[in-house]
């Protein structure tokens, strides 16, 4: 396996795929990896010659006050788990090449950008939008794989890559759920047992919902205080139903949306959705 620390090496031995008409799928991940992630290095390394799976902590994507500092790195166990299912590179770049003393250009994405996460967490994208775009460019992918468990973050990645005439394929991959229906996070550890337990309340108020959805509910008013009854024990951020396209609240549901929640728990935030398409009249 190829471990690469430097965004220059990195680009270096991009080129040098290309040069030799193989094509590569990103996964951008900040580590801890859980089956999640697994799902979308399955899938790069199943639809391209060369899967590229990048392990970076990003503290531009992190407030102050957040949980930069703590949040899991489980380096050594990530490179096992990636090794075993057949990467052959991994980018791990240092804070200090990615962000040297004098860096000051970010990448700011309007709109899309406002609501849910964005209302919650000011900084976030905008660290998220830069450390993808450099990554991007480092690597130079032909694809890039994210999971809809970050809803927002991927609507927020199509529209920059659209926008700025990118020409890589994002392909978004299922929520990967626990048996109970918890969504696979890193942050999932750490959830203390009592709070694992409340944390259930999240996607069973949305799997509520989507039932209603599919039975005909088109209400956004009503979908949203069944969500928050369902999850009224818990500490609501917020609870939104969204065009999954444009992350914009919708009154009625008329096209596919995204219905997005967010509950902070004593011992961590958790966010979770699903999307309802009318025309197929299904959940994601
Ligand atoms: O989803 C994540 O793990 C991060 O936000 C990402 C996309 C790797 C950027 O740091």
């Amino acid at each position: 396996m190829n471990i690469i620390n430097d965004p220059q090496e990195m680009r270096r031995c991009a080129d040098h795929l290309r040069a030799e008409g193989k094509t590569i799928g990103l996964v951008p991940t900040m580590g801890a990896l859980h089956a999640g992630h697994m799902s979308l290095v399955h899938a790069a390394l199943r639809e391209n010659d060369v899967a590229v799976v990048s392990i970076f902590v990003n503290p531009t994507q992190f407030a102050p006050h957040e949980d930069f500092g703590k949040y899991p790195r489980t380096f050594q166990s990530d490179i096992e788990q990636l090794k075993a299912a057949g990467v052959s590179y991994v980018y791990a770049p240092s804070a200090e090449s990615m962000y040297p003393e004098d860096f000051v250009t970010y990448v700011e994405i309007g709109k899309v950008t406002e609501g849910l996460c964005g209302g919650s967490r000011p900084q976030f994208f905008r660290g998220v939008a830069t450390v993808v775009m450099k990554l991007f460019h480092a690597v130079k992918p032909h694809r890039a794989y994210f999971g809809q468990k970050d809803v927002q973050q991927c609507a927020v990645i199509k529209r920059m890559v659209r926008d700025m005439d990118m020409g890589i394929d994002i392909i978004i991959l299922p929520v990967v759920r626990e048996p109970d229906g918890l969504a696979m996070s890193s942050r999932n550890a750490y959830l203390s047992p009592e709070d694992r337990r409340q944390a259930l309340a999240i996607s069973r108020a949305l799997f509520e919902a989507g039932e209603r959805m599919c039975g005909g509910e088109r209400d956004s008013t009503e979908l949203i205080r069944g969500v928050r009854e369902c999850m009224a024990a818990l500490q609501i951020d917020y609870v939104s139903l969204v065009d999954a396209e444009s992350m914009q609240e919708v009154c009625r549901i008329e096209g596919k949306v995204a219905l997005a929640a967010a509950a902070v728990l004593p011992t961590a935030r958790l966010i979770d959705n699903i999307i309802y398409d009318p025309v197929e009249n299904r959940v994601f």
